[in-house]
């Protein structure tokens, strides 16, 4: 791992980039070193303990998991390590990101998973809830997203319906 990543993003096939490069992009903003990665729970779950271990061991703060279909990575994860794990529920073909959502926000009391939003938007804000996190302990950071917010905030009031 390069740059000592302070977020960790697994998801279980690279076809889940596409989403999950929407968490990548908001700590990229925000300038938060994080680490990227294809791991799956079901195809490769000896690479995906042995990862856990190093990433905790080289400072890693949390996890953001994203999967579709019987989604089990963001639980796996969570139930090897005490790091908070957020989970993303990738939209999956047949039912489109539903069973995806079920397996990772119906976890079994004692292992909790902060479960997001089906596909873009998740991942965004799996990615800004990771920055909201570490901005606890770091206040040019909380500075930084207080001022994401002020903006966001003006945009809307900016806003102007077209006249019928
Ligand atoms: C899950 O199965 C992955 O997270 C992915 O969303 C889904 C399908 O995987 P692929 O067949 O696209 O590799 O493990």
């Amino acid at each position: 791992m390069s740059n000592k990543p302070l977020v960790s993003i697994i998801m279980g096939s690279a076809n889940d980039w596409e989403i999950m490069q929407q968490a990548a992009r908001a700590l990229q903003d925000f300038g938060v070193a994080y680490d990227a990665r294809v791991i799956s729970a079901h195809r490769s779950p000896g690479l995906l303990f042995d990862y856990i271990k190093e990433a905790s061991a080289q400072g890693v703060q949390c996890f953001i998991a994203g999967a579709g279909g019987a989604a089990h990575l963001a639980g796996v994860i969570a139930g090897k390590t005490t790091l908070p794990v957020l989970g993303v529920p990738i939209p999956s073909k047949y039912l489109k990101g539903m069973d995806s959502l079920l397996s990772i926000v119906q976890m079994p009391k004692g292992i909790p998973v902060a479960t997001f939003a089906i596909g873009e938007a998740g991942a965004a804000n799996a990615g800004l809830f990771a920055v909201a996190m570490l901005a606890l302990n770091d206040a040019a950071l909380a500075q930084k997203l207080a001022g994401y917010r002020k903006q966001q905030a003006e945009q809307i009031a900016a806003t102007m319906l077209p006249t019928l």
